[in-house]
């Protein structure tokens, strides 16, 4: 997440863009993907290569599922999970937020 592209060369910066990780699922030893980026940095593709690099990274470690939960009204981040592979497997409604996506992801 700190590679840059700069003409015909990528150089490494100290920049931080913002966070992607694995988190307790609640859902036993299966982890859940989390993401979130600073304004400034998004629309670039950074949080799909920082999720692909931790979906590489949580196969490679023996997990076979991750999940990630998402508001339905959150499109952009709707759409880096598909990009991600994730499919919806449960819905819930809450009163004050809207609709909760509960998504997984084979590995
Ligand atoms: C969600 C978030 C991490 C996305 O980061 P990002 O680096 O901009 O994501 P990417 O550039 O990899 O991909 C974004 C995709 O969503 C699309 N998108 C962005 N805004 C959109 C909108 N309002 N409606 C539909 N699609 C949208 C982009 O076009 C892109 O898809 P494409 O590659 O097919 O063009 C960032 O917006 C963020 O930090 N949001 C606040 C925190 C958050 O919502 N975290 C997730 C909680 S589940």
């Amino acid at each position: 997440m700190v590679d840059r592209v700069a003409g015909d060369r990528t150089t490494a910066t100290e920049d931080v863009l913002g966070y992607c990780g694995l988190v307790d699922s609640g859902r036993g030893t299966d982890p859940e993907l989390a993401f979130e980026l600073l304004r400034r940095f998004w629309g670039q593709g950074y949080a799909t290569e920082a999720g692909r690099a931790v979906l590489d990274w949580a196969r490679s470690s023996g997990y076979r599922r991750v999940w990630a939960t998402v508001w339905e009204w959150n499109s952009a981040s709707r759409r880096v999970l598909d990009k991600l592979g994730f499919t919806e497997v449960e819905r819930s409604e809450d009163a004050t937020y809207g609709t909760n996506l509960v998504t997984m992801r084979q590995l």
